[in-house]
């Protein structure tokens, strides 16, 4: 039984024992992410566990995460604490469909957000994240016909600011789509001076009403950088956490779903991972990534491109 064990410490104790990072995610827990050794949005994260000299890699996030980690650093050991902690963008876009998909439309180009199974990378041609997408996309030439999956809002949002035309995959996040606009006004009316900042996983009927559109890393930028001292923040609330730390005096107030509250809102893969299971994850090394290696080469290049692009 873990009962009586110090969990912070016994964690702290085999990730030097192991030569261990522990990379979180914003949407993670605060436990998690406060003793993390890196806490970073998809691109930020995907950067890290490709230059990491670890030799174990705790990935504190969902399993296309891990699965990036592990199609960067293969000779590492990564580890997932929760391996159902999936995502529902990637439920969304099963790769026999994708490879339909894409053989309907021989002459597009797949962009791909990272939000999807290592299969549906290895389809791709090149990955793109929230905070990357604008600027790989920018590099495409106007004549060369897309297919944009698996997020429909993200897909949507950047045809808008780009007036790209793109070809969409019909997949949502169900964690953004949560987000009630009416809702979301009431608030507005309680506090008309604060901004709002939105990922851009957002339905647009929720887009429309932001003031800053971006990235996790994004938004908590956006957070230091502005003037006023309340914020209200369309995205998973446990980023909140990290704007508290960097900026306590100001008010940050997660939108709500239909309910009224922000509780609908949080990512119910993400809140897979415990504690209990990280501590776990770090004495059994398991339960561990694993990719089959063409699949893994296939999935490399997709996400080489967007680092190159991005960078
Ligand atoms: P970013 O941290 O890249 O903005 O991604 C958000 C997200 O939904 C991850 O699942
Ligand atoms: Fe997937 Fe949405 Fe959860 Fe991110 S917040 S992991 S996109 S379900």
């Amino acid at each position: 039984s873990l009962k009586g064990l110090d969990l912070r410490a016994e964690i702290d104790r085999l990730r030097k024992e192991r030569n261990a990072v522990i990379l979180a995610h914003y949407y993670q827990k605060p436990e998690i992410q406060d003793l993390a050794d890196f806490v970073g949005d998809s691109l930020d994260l995907s950067r890290k566990a490709a230059a990491t000299d670890a030799d174990v890699i705790a990935f504190c996030g969902v399993r296309f995460m891990a699965e990036t980690a592990k199609v960067l650093s293969p000779e590492k050991i990564v580890v997932l604490p929760d391996m159902d902690a999936g995502c529902s963008l990637e439920d969304s876009c099963p790769p026999e469909q994708f490879a339909a998909f894409r053989e309907q439309h021989p002459d597009h180009i797949a962009l791909t957000y990272i939000n999807c199974s290592v299969e549906v990378k290895a389809l791709s041609d090149i990955i793109v994240t929230s905070s990357s997408a604008e600027k790989i996309l920018a590099q495409i030439p106007e004549s060369q016909p897309i297919i944009f999956g698996p997020d429909k809002h993200l897909g949507g949002y950047l045809a808008r600011k780009t007036g790209r035309d793109m070809l969409l995959w019909p997949g949502v996040c169900i964690v953004h789509e949560a987000f009630s606009e009416t809702e979301l006004l009431k608030l507005k009316a309680q506090h008309p001076d604060a901004p709002v900042a939105a990922h851009p996983e957002c339905p647009s009927y929720i887009i429309d009403h932001a003031d800053y559109v971006g990235s996790t890393s994004g938004i908590l930028q956006y957070a230091k950088d502005m003037e006023g001292d309340t914020l209200i923040v369309a995205t998973e609330p446990h980023i909140i956490h990290q704007m508290d730390k960097a900026v306590p005096e100001k008010n940050f107030i997660g939108a709500p779903g239909a309910d009224g509250n922000c509780n609908c809102n949080i990512c119910p893969y993400m809140a897979l991972n415990t504690m209990e299971k990280l501590y776990l994850a770090l004495r059994d090394l398991e339960p561990r990534i694993e990719i089959e290696e063409e699949l893994r080469l296939k999935a490399k290049q997709s996400l080489d491109k967007m680092l190159e692009m991005a960078s």
